[in-house]
């Protein structure tokens, strides 16, 4: 496989060290027989929101963008959400499981590289999830494009993470199960593995990445 030369490997949060699924449990708690349903329109619509606003003009912050999306699956799903469910399943959001893997693959990574995050998430969403799962010792930055209010796959977002590693972006390996961020990281200019942990087929726009894997524990592998 042809790396060369990696000094930072940054990673993409949700769906990729944490399973944004993890949610299901508490929303079957809530609406039981409904919680994958929920979950699944709520996540559709969340990467919707965040592009199309991007695309119009009208960026809004992830977390504003999150509670909206919920409340658009629950209307469309027939299902009232009352304010404190919408607070509990909000709230689940800054303790979503990570993937099983994920913290013992860091552990080891981290002896060997620098290791960050770019996130389309708000820092108040991902600082406290990383430190709940006790994760922040393994990375140097945990970057949110909020800073520059440019959602990931635009350039400008990627462009943001360079900047804050001061590094060259061929030094870089971007690490994401998002088959959309594989293709900007791409195109942008980083070398990239993806976490093809659905084993699905990637998508078609032009774009490919360097390294398939179907977890972290294969990148200790690669690197
Ligand atoms: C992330 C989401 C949107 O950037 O996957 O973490």
């Amino acid at each position: 496989m042809g790396k060369k030369n990696v000094k930072v490997i940054v990673f993409d949060a949700y769906g990729t060290l944490f399973d944004v699924h993890s949610v299901i449990q508490k929303c079957e708690e809530l609406f039981p027989t409904r919680g994958q349903q929920i979950s699944e329109l709520w996540r559709t619509k969340q990467l919707e929101y965040a592009f199309i606003q991007h695309i119009i003009g009208r960026y809004r912050p992830f977390d504003e963008i999150t509670k909206n999306s919920l409340r658009f699956a629950c209307e469309q799903l027939g299902v009232a959400l009352a304010e404190n469910q919408e607070k509990e399943l909000l709230r689940s959001y800054l303790t979503l499981s990570p993937y099983e893997e994920v913290p013992n693959a860091l552990k080891k990574l981290a002896n060997r590289y620098q290791l960050a995050i770019l996130t389309n998430g708000t820092l108040n969403m991902i600082q406290p999830l990383v430190e709940y799962h006790h994760l922040n010792p393994y990375f140097s930055e945990l970057m949110s494009v909020d800073d520059v209010k440019q959602y990931k796959p635009s350039p400008a977002a990627y462009a943001y993470a360079l900047d804050r590693l001061q590094c060259e972006r061929e030094d870089i390996l971007f690490l994401s199960s998002n088959t959309w961020d594989i293709t900007g990281a791409s195109s942008f200019g980083f070398q990239t593995a993806w976490v093809n942990r659905k084993k699905v087929v990637f998508d078609r726009m032009g774009q490919q990445p360097d390294h398939i894997i179907y977890n972290l524990n294969e990148l200790i592998r690669i690197v």
